[in-house]
């Protein structure tokens, strides 16, 4: 059995959920790998705070500095924003450590910067991966990087925000607004800060990256029109829900010419429609090509264990590379 190094930053749905799938799925993975994946550090910002995880409470740290110096074959960082979670990037690729990362907002500014910052170290053992940024348990990103590459791919358009779309559905059926964003919040599916969610902030963030995967683009040059979903919105739902219709956040990149017009805004759909039948906090994406004609992918896009299920397949994903006997 070889040993591979898992330093995560970040304790909170995501990271949490995926310390305890690798607890319960630690053994079956060493049997069916031969690999023993092993959690050398975890970085939160209070590490005195007690956690519901099963792991040593002398691996937590909340300094980043800390943290870049423990041995590590992968660093999961699941920490969100920008500041921090950019040191944790930039610390783990220059290292020639693996970076596997949930963070779209982080991708957005910086995407193509910590690809070539991979590609840089690649040699010492550097990779960049990031199914779960975009989707949660939905394997979208895979599916541009690698599958639709020379697709002649023209459209990208879905559900990609978990938060507004379980609003969406509960309000049609007669929840309040308030109570089902505070359900959201409660399961997990929000971001610390739960704006980025409503104004669309989130899923712009998620397009331009889909958009830097399917056409090229740079995220952070690609302006994406977004309005997002609010109270009134929410009533206007339910009457739409009345009416045999829904209404969802439906984020869209399409190639014109040389250029991708991008946005996000609720779309009122018939109830028979795709995205209508998406429901809570699940995703569906649609990826409209010139040879491959449209291709569906859905499931569940927030949430701790879909979500941290998106990650440990990119932990899996280069098999036991870097792996110590
Ligand atoms: P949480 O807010 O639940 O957890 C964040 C964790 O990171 C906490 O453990 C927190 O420490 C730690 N942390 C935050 N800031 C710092 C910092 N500056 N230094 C050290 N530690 C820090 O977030 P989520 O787990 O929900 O999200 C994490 C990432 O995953 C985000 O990028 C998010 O967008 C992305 N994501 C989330 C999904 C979801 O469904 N929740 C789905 C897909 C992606 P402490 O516990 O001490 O507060
Ligand atoms: N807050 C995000 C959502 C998490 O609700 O979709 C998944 O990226």
């Amino acid at each position: 059995t070889s040993v591979v190094k898992v330093a995560v930053a970040g304790c909170g749905t995501v990271g949490a959920a995926l310390l305890d799938l690798l607890e319960r799925h630690g053994e079956a993975l060493r049997q069916r790998r031969g690999v023993r994946y092993q959690v050398t550090r975890v970085l939160v910002r209070d590490a005195d705070r007690p956690r519901a995880v099963s792991v040593d409470r002398a691996l937590f740290t909340d300094r980043v500095d800390h943290f870049l110096e423990t041995p590590a074959d992968i660093v999961v960082e699941a920490i969100g924003g920008t500041t921090a979670a950019r040191a944790v990037a930039h610390g783990t690729l220059v290292r020639g450590r693996r970076l596997v990362t949930a963070n779209k907002a982080l991708l957005r500014i910086e995407g193509p910067a910590l690809d070539a910052l991979a590609r840089a170290h690649r040699a010492a053992g550097a990779t960049l991966d990031f199914e779960a940024a975009v989707g949660g348990g939905v394997p979208v990103v895979r599916l541009l990087r690698e599958s639709l590459a020379g697709h002649g791919l023209h459209r990208i358009r879905g559900v990609l925000n978990g938060t507004t779309n379980y609003i969406l559905s509960r309000v049609e059926q007669g929840v309040p607004f308030a109570d089902a964003l505070a359900a959201a919040q409660r399961a997990g599916f929000a971001e610390a800060d739960p704006t980025r969610d409503l104004d669309g902030t989130d899923a712009a963030d998620k397009i331009a990256v889909l958009a830097w995967l399917g056409f090229g683009v740079d995220p952070a040059a690609l302006r994406v029109r977004a309005t997002g979903i609010d109270a009134s919105l929410a009533l206007e739902a339910r009457a739409a829900a009345r009416r045999g219709r829904a209404v969802r956040l439906v984020a869209t990149a399409v190639r014109i010419g040389d250029g991708v017009h991008a946005t996000v805004a609720p779309r009122v759909v018939p109830r028979g429609h795709p995205f209508a039948q998406v429901r809570d906090e699940q995703n569906l994406i649609q990826l409209e090509s010139e040879s491959a004609g449209t291709l569906t992918v859905a499931g569940a896009g927030a949430g701790g264990s879909a979500t941290a299920s998106a990650v440990l397949a990119d932990i899996l994903r280069h098999g036991a590379t870097n792996a110590a006997s």
